[in-house]
């Protein structure tokens, strides 16, 4: 089963999307940090995210390694990730490995898995537009940006609230009118306003929503 978590940033994607993981035992990827890793490369070789050819080189390098840097949730690598997934040829390099992952999902501790969480923006409508299970996050910008605001000053980190929501407003503005892979709902998505919900209330609609597509699948099998 695969099961695609999409959504703006700061939506609860991350956090519902690795709890379901855990709960089913299924292999669980966060797209994003796959363009963070290309964005924190770049940075750190003081080279521009948005040059199409320096970010599509740093792409098709990407090593396993890279996904586990430690700079990869610094807000300067978020903005610039979401500068180099709007080139074309940098999320063409990214697709195979993504659509592996979600076909045959790692094992993990307890061995083989049976399923795959992704969350992202284009899990839905591109990478696995066969998904058993397609969620489309949203929340008010007020209420994503007091999300990360508080995220932030908790890991100790310098936050200014007005700056927050300044640049998810920037971020909300690239991600969904780039011409590729915009971020979008699928039209098979079911959505999920989590504004006024808290983390709980999100993962038992998700954990609902996976019951029912089981219970339909399992349906029109017999
Ligand atoms: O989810 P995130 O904030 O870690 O993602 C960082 C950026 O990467 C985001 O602004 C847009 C881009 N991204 C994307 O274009 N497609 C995805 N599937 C995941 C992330």
């Amino acid at each position: 089963m695969i099961i695609a978590v999409d959504g703006p940033v700061a939506a609860g994607k991350g956090t519902l999307a690795r709890r379901l993981a855990a709960e089913l035992n299924y292999a669980y990827l966060d797209t994003g940090s796959i363009y963070r890793a290309v964005a924190a490369r770049i940075l750190a070789a003081g080279g521009d995210p948005q040059d199409p050819e320096t970010a599509a080189a740093m792409a098709r390098d990407l090593t396993p390694a890279d996904l586990e840097r430690d700079d990869l949730r610094r807000e300067d690598v978020g903005q610039a990730a979401s500068q180099v997934a709007a080139i074309p040829a940098v999320r063409a390099a990214l697709l195979d490995f993504q659509r592996g992952f979600a076909a045959r999902p790692p094992a993990g501790p307890g061995g083989a898995r049976r399923g795959a969480v992704l969350d992202g923006r284009d899990i839905g409508t591109v990478v696995c537009p066969e998904a058993d299970v397609k969620l489309f996050l949203t929340a008010s910008v007020e209420a994503r940006a007091e999300r990360r605001h508080k995220e932030l000053l908790e890991r100790g980190e310098k936050s200014i609230y007005a700056r927050v929501l300044q640049d998810l407003r920037e971020r909300d503005a690239r991600d969904s009118g780039r011409a590729t892979a915009p971020l979008k709902a699928a039209e098979d998505a079911v959505r999920l306003d989590t504004s006024g919900m808290d983390a709980d209330q999100a993962f038992e609609f998700a954990m609902a929503e996976i019951a029912r597509r089981r219970d339909q699948e399992r349906f029109q099998e017999n």
